[in-house]
């Protein structure tokens, strides 16, 4: 794709998956808030519309066939991103979401009194832990073999096929709005931690269980924002897309 200062910040996600690394160095939101131009992206920095685009360029040759972290999730089924989503971000919740929180309680436990933001931070955690093993149930056990059901199966790294097995339920394209909307709340208790803790910069008295919860807490950001990406710029318009195929046909 050619970019200009008016393309989206989900469709350069999207078509661009070297972007990424560009949006996380500058802190630009693509997964939930990919609906707006790059011209707005850059808005509130020092960096220059034109900059970004040469850094995204740059990062799309540099990076070219190299890991999965910028594989090409564009042109995978539906059914294989679900597959590929639980597989490598759903279980990475699922072990690091209960360490991390491990690491919190001891934190706060020796550095609470000096540091009372500590428990501003437990409590947005732990609300988002919970919204995050719910959302999680929810997708694999209800939402996602609906999408495998009604548009097919498939495997990370097949191609995207065409073809109905059966008749997608009802109420799918609501659980899709509903994913949509766990997705924005989720982002919104990322950014609420970053800002507690200071963007994760740490203060002076700190231990090293206190410098590896704050990677931890980064690390699991950085996954996350990548997680609702593949859902959110990916995973969905497709299967909206697909379904109005079906609907038509
Ligand atoms: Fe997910
Ligand atoms: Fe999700």
């Amino acid at each position: 794709m050619t970019i200009t200062a008016s393309s989206k910040i989900r469709d350069v996600a999207r078509d661009i998956p070297a972007s990424l690394v560009v949006f996380e160095r500058y802190g630009v939101d693509f997964c939930c808030g990919g609906d707006r131009p790059l011209s707005e992206a850059v808005q509130g920095t020092k960096l220059s519309v034109g900059d970004l685009i040469a850094e995204i360029e740059a990062a799309a040759e540099a990076q070219q066939g190299e890991d999965s972290l910028h594989e090409d999730w564009s042109r995978y089924s539906p059914a294989g991103l679900t597959r590929h989503i639980e597989q490598a971000h759903h279980e990475y919740l699922r072990e690091e979401l209960p360490k991390a929180g491990a690491a919190l309680a001891k934190v706060i436990q020796v550095h609470g009194d000096r540091h009372s933001e500590l428990f501003d931070l437990g409590r947005v955690f732990q609300r988002l832990r919970n919204d995050l093993l719910a959302h999680l149930e929810r997708e694999e056990t209800v939402i996602f073999p609906a999408i495998r059901d009604s548009l097919g199966e498939g495997t990370p790294g097949e191609e995207a096929e065409e073809g109905a097995l059966g008749p997608p339920p009802p109420e799918l394209l609501d659980w899709l709005d509903g994913l949509e909307a766990d997705h924005d709340v989720a982002g919104g208790l990322l950014q609420e931690m970053r800002r507690i803790a200071d963007g994760y910069g740490l203060p002076e008295d700190a231990c090293a269980t206190y410098g590896g919860l704050y990677e931890t807490l980064a690390a699991l950001e950085a996954d996350i924002h990548r997680h609702v990406h593949l859902e959110n710029n990916i995973l969905i318009p497709e299967v909206r897309e697909a379904l109005a195929r079906l609907a038509s046909s």
